[in-house]
């Protein structure tokens, strides 16, 4: 089989290393990909946004599946059309990924269905979302509606910062459409986790869960970034609690989208806030999750692909999915300045053979014209290890990643800390 991945980032080189792995495969092309993908895969340079040429250049290659990452060629219905084609395609329709696309949508949905979440409101015009905002009290989170690259959303400590995030969403419209319209919600307080779940519309079968680290700085301080970080799994987060998140939250979210008319296929994400009232939701993506996926793919014993084509036929129900018991840590390493600022085509210089059971995905790094692995975005690689308990992955991890380095690189200390200390 010819697979196709879809993507750059350190997910997707992931996912190809996996789909690699499975016997069914002879080729695996990465669009547009990175330096990690090209070792491993065929980039083809194309831009994710430009789905004609997308679907040109895979009936020219006779693609077998397409495996889609991000959510914006999701959300622009990138598996409708191949759905046309005849090419079968992992992920779900344009109209079943406004579960991430639209949070007023997946609220709407949420609430419907007795689907706990944060309690909130939601507004399209701007003098009420102010008049409301302004008589709440903080701590409040304030959400664009649409796509914002992870960036929509301010947990505000003051009512001032949450009055100026509405104000550069709705009048400054720094995310565009995407700030149509704004989610006012209470602040939840917990230990987050994501729960990713395969699902073929009625038969859904959840990951092992992980934790992502979204600050850039230990202790969770500093800005958010696209995540710096994750492992797999979160010790407060058990076998009980997965079934019953199961039960009560995804397959009712499942549900419900095939009753509203918009069956979901592929990988539904959930992230969840565990508060003193039991799990909500924070968020749904429609997406395998970064750097999420970078730790739980590790994990996975079944055949990825046989898992994708079952959930594209709809023969999830036959299939035993198994994990690994051993525990992966994952740290990203990011550019200086990153998120703010940051210089490319820096070189990355790898000192010493990593050991075993340790793995680079790489994400913003490219060849150079002259054949070096340079730096071309604000988080660079995520280095993965895997041993028989959480402490040897960590210790292991951090014990490899002083041989990768980049003028100004850096990243965070404490990922998976508070599950050895
Ligand atoms: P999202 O972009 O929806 O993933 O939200 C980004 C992050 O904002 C989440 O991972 C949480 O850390 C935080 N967040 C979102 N909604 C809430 C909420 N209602 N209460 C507290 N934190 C939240
Ligand atoms: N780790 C969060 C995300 O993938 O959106």
């Amino acid at each position: 089989m010819k697979v196709l991945v879809i993507g750059n980032g350190a997910r997707e080189h992931a996912l190809a290393w996996k789909i690699l792995q499975s016997p069914r495969v002879s080729d695996v092309y990465a669009l547009p990909g990175n330096a990690g993908t090209a070792s491993i895969a065929r980039n083809i340079s194309l831009p994710l946004s430009d789905i004609p040429s997308i679907i040109k250049k895979s009936l020219e290659l006779r693609i077998d599946l397409v495996v889609v990452g991000p959510e914006a060629p999701l959300a622009a219905g990138i598996v409708d059309r191949f759905q046309e084609t005849g090419i079968p395609a992992f992920g779900p329709s344009g109209a079943a990924a406004r579960l991430e696309s639209s949070k007023l949508f997946a609220r709407e949905l949420m609430q419907k269905h007795g689907i706990p979440c944060a309690e909130g409101k939601s507004f399209s015009d701007y003098p009420k979302a102010r008049e409301y905002l302004e008589k709440q009290s903080a701590p409040i989170v304030v959400k664009a509606d649409g796509l914002a690259a992870g960036k929509g959303v301010t947990v505000a400590g003051t009512l001032e910062e949450a009055l100026k995030a509405l104000d550069s969403i709705m009048q400054a419209r720094i995310f565009g459409a995407a700030g149509d319209s704004v989610i006012i919600e209470e602040c939840l307080v917990g230990k987050e986790v994501s729960l990713l779940a395969f699902t073929d519309g009625k038969t859904t079968v959840p990951m092992v869960p992980a934790c992502d680290y979204k600050r850039v700085f230990d202790g969770d301080k500093g800005p958010n970034t696209g995540g710096m970080g994750s492992y797999s799994p979160p010790g407060f987060f058990g076998k009980a609690m997965i079934k019953q998140v199961l039960n009560t939250i995804i397959k009712p979210t499942i549900d419900a989208m095939a009753k509203a008319g918009y069956p979901y296929q592929g990988v539904l994400y959930t992230g969840l806030i565990m508060t003193t009232g039991g799990p909500k939701v924070l968020e749904y993506n429609a997406r395998f999750g970064d750097p999420e996926t970078q730790a739980i793919l590790p994990r996975l014993k079944t055949d990825l692909v046989a898992i994708m084509l079952a959930v594209i036929d709809g023969t999830l129900d036959k299939l035993a999915i198994q994990w690994d018991a051993d525990p992966c840590v994952g740290v990203v390493i990011a550019s200086g300045g990153y998120p703010g600022n940051y210089e490319s085509g820096l070189p990355i210089s790898i000192s010493a053979k990593l050991e075993e059971d340790v793995s680079i995905f790489y994400a913003g790094a490219i060849n150079s014209s002259d054949g070096r692995v340079v730096t071309d975005g604000g988080r660079v690689l995520t280095v993965t290890a895997s041993a028989t308990t959480m402490q040897g992955a960590r210790d292991k991890v951090y014990r490899n990643i002083p041989h990768i380095s980049f003028k100004g690189c850096h990243y965070r200390k404490d990922i998976a800390l508070r599950e050895v200390s």
